[in-house]
Parts: structure tokens; C-alpha cells; sequence
């Protein structure tokens, strides 16, 4: 067993840390407070190879393991998560499942652009009655011979403005149940798509939330990806991947948090001393370290698993899972070490607390992910 990272996969969490440290946290308590969209920084994420760091190099992207990927996602994470999910969902849900699953056409068509980072893509499961349950989907697209038309709303969807390419999950043999499910790929600027407000959010502020409406939307034929009733397979092989990439996500709130802590635990002194030489405080940072270690360690066995074209999906569900319970222990933990101080924004870790509840939440919650390992274990 080889602990050791390679020298590129070092070179590249470097570069994540080194644009993470130098130019994301520049503004990032502007952009959470005023929920503006980080512009400029998702153009550097295409230009260091980020938005398709995972892609074949023979289709645009970075050739990168998801080893690499894990690293980059906690660096950028430690930071802003509200850019890592954007690099996220483009990475993992959208550029895999083009890669994985769609047509040399589909490929050359839609895939090149978004590994380049030229276009951003978005994923379009969630509805307003299909979250969790996600074979129960109300969005159609009714099967009218050379095209499909698409109606229905998807919510929650991150990127769902800013992308021009969405991969939509929608039904259409509502007698065949999940079978009858598709995954169909649509531009966002097709006629009849319309996208609703910015969600007013808790935390990750500034990625870009949306409902979007499907009115009548007119989709080619050629846009389906895999056989007719492939969609809901497509969704949950996608997701598997998806779920490597939020708890590297949360592995880097809780990373970042923990960092915060451990500087802020050296310089605050109370009762005569530097806090950290209370044990109060150094058996919490003990307890911290090793629960990030654990994060860690699940997200890389995931990530390892996949490169080495393992099976890894109970893998991703563990990571998830696990991630997302440490990054909300873990920052609220260092907002509790750092006092009042942790309360206010300037010292960031109320930030990192607000946004690490949301790995509880998307690309399944922690109770679906409970749900994913439970089979496994009872099948
Ligand atoms: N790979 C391949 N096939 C799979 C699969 C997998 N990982 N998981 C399930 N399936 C198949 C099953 O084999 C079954 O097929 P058959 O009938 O042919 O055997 C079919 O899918 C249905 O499976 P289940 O009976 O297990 O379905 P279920 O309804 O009981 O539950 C679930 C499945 C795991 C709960 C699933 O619905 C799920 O993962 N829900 C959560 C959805 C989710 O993660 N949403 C996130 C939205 S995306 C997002 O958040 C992105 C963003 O913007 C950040």
C-alpha cells in the first residue's frame, strides 16, 4: 500500500492552494455577503485546467486522476466552496457523465467545450417533489418521434444560470417507472427554458442556484444519452463520482476550519497563557485532526478506487457521508474555539459552518448516503 502522492498529483494541489490562498480569499466574504457570482475566478479555474481536470486529454481536458482531484477540491474548498461546487458539478456529474456515457458526437459536440472550460455545465435531477426520491420524476419528455419535448421544473440546480449545457433527467414512459427515465442533453438557451431567480441561501452564497422551467422545449433525438430508459442509471453511476468530489468538499471546510482554529488557539491568550495550552482546547484540536485524517482518508480510497476502474460506489457514499458529518463538527468547532470571534465574519469559520450544512444536504443527503452503504451491507 503506497501513501505516497506523486510528484504531479503534488504539483497540482499546490496550484489549487496557491490560487485558493492567493486570489480566492481575496473577496470571499464580499462575494458570500452580497451572493455575487465569482466570475474571474471560474475564468482562472479553466485557465489552470480545473474545470476538466478529470477529462481524456483526447477530448479537451486535463487528464488528471481523481486522486489529484481530491486534492485540488480541498484546497479550493478550505477557501470557497461556493467556487469548488462549481468546479464540482462541471467535473464530476457533467464532463464524466458526457464522457462515460455519451456518443463520440456528443463528445466532439459537448464535452470539448466544457473541458476547456469555455462552456459550464449543469446538472438537472432535483425537482420541487424529487429530491431524495429521485425516481420520481414529474419532469417529461414525451418521445415525439425525431426530437423530444421536455417539460417540467428542476430545482436547486447549481450553475443552473451561468451554464450553457445542461444534462437533464426526465421521464418518459411513466408506466416503466425508473426505466422510463432519460438523460437528455440540452442547450441552455433553447426555446422555451426559462430560469428562475438566484437562491437567497444559507451558505455557498455565490455559486449560482436556480429553478429552471421547461416549457415545450424541443430536443433532438441525438441529444439522448445511452439507450431509451438509460436515465436513471446514467444519474446514479454519475452521482457516484459526484459524491468524490462534495466530500473532498467538505473535507476542505473541515481542513480549513481546523487550520483557522489551530492559528487562532497559538495566538489568543486567556487565563495567562495561549489558549491551545489548555487541554480543553488541545484534546478538541486532537479529536479535530483525527476525524479530518479519517475525511481524508475515505475521500483518497474513493478517489483510488475509481482511477484504478474499481467498483467505488459504496467508497463515494462513505467519503460523502463521513465528510459531511466531520465539516459540520469540525467548523462549528472552530467557531466554538474561537469565541465571539467565530461568530463574525471576518474571521471566517462561521462561513466555513454555514456552508459545510449543505454537503449534508445535495448529491444526497446524509441519510441517502446511509441508505447506499445499508444495502450494501444487508444485500
Ligand atoms: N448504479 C447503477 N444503478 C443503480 C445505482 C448505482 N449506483 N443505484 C441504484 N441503481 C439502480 C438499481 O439497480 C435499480 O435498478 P433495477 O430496478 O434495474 O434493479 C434502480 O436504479 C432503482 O434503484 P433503487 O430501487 O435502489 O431506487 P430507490 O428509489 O430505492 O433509491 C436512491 C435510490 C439511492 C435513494 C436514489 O434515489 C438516490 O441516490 N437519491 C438521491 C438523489 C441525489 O443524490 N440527488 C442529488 C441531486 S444532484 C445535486 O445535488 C447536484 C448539485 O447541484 C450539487
Amino acid at each position: 500500500m503506497d501513501f505516497e502522492f506523486t510528484e504531479e498529483q503534488l504539483m497540482i494541489r499546490d496550484a489549487a492552494r496557491d490560487f485558493a490562498q492567493r486570489e480566492l480569499i481575496k473577496d470571499v466574504i464580499e462575494r458570500d455577503a452580497g451572493s455575487i457570482y465569482p466570475t474571474e475566478h471560474v475564468k482562472k479555474l479553466a485557465e489552470l485546467g480545473f474545470l476538466g481536470m478529470l477529462v481524456d486529454t483526447a477530448y479537451d481536458g486535463g487528464g488528471m486522476d481523481t486522486v489529484s482531484y481530491v486534492l485540488a477540491m480541498e484546497e479550493i474548498s478550505k477557501v470557497d466552496a461556493s467556487v469548488s461546487v462549481i468546479m464540482s458539478v462541471n467535473n464530476s456529474l457533467v464532463c464524466y457523465g458526457l464522457e462515460a456515457f455519451g456518443t463520440e458526437e456528443q463528445k466532439n459536440k459537448y464535452l470539448k467545450p466544457l473541458a476547456r472550460g469555455e462552456k459550464i455545465g449543469a446538472f438537472l435531477l432535483s425537482e420541487p417533489e424529487a429530491g431524495s426520491d429521485a425516481t420520481s420524476q414529474r419532469t417529461t419528455a414525451e418521445d415525439k418521434g425525431d426530437h423530444y419535448l421536455l417539460n417540467g421544473t428542476k430545482n436547486w440546480i447549481t450553475n443552473g444560470n451561468t451554464a450553457g449545457t445542461y444534462l437533464v433527467i426526465a421521464q418518459t414512459n411513466p408506466e416503466k417507472k425508473h426505466k422510463g427515465i432519460n438523460c437528455l442533453i440540452v442547450d441552455r438557451h433553447s426555446a422555451g427554458i426559462t430560469v428562475g431567480p438566484h437562491e437567497d441561501k444559507m451558505g455557498m452564497r455565490s455559486s449560482d442556484t436556480h429553478s429552471v422551467m421547461f416549457n415545450d422545449v424541443i430536443v433532438p433525438k441525438e441529444n439522448r444519452i445511452g439507450e431509451d430508459g438509460f436515465g436513471f442509471t446514467f444519474a446514479m453511476k454519475t452521482l457516484e463520482g459526484g459524491r468524490i468530489g462534495i466530500a473532498s468538499q467538505a473535507l476542505g471546510l473541515a481542513s480549513g476550519a481546523f487550520e483557522r482554529a489551530v492559528k487562532y488557539a497559538k495566538e489568543r491568550k486567556a487565563f495567562g497563557t495561549e489558549i491551545a495550552n489548555h487541554q480543553a482546547i488541545a484534546f478538541k484540536l486532537a479529536d479535530m485532526a483525527v476525524k479530518i485524517e479519517n475525511a481524508r482518508n475515505l475521500c483518497l480510497k474513493a478517489a483510488w478506487l475509481k482511477d484504478q476502474g474499481k467498483p467505488y460506489g459504496v467508497a463515494s457514499a462513505m467519503a460523502k457521508y463521513y465528510a459531511a458529518e466531520t465539516a459540520m463538527e469540525i467548523t462549528t468547532q472552530a467557531v466554538q474555539i474561537h469565541g465571539g470571534y467565530g461568530y463574525v465574519k471576518e474571521y471566517h469559520v462561521e462561513r466555513l459552518m454555514r456552508e459545510a450544512k449543505l454537503t449534508q444536504i445535495y448529491e444526497g443527503t446524509s441519510e441517502i448516503q446511509q441508505i447506499v452503504i445499508s444495502r450494501d451491507i444487508l444485500k
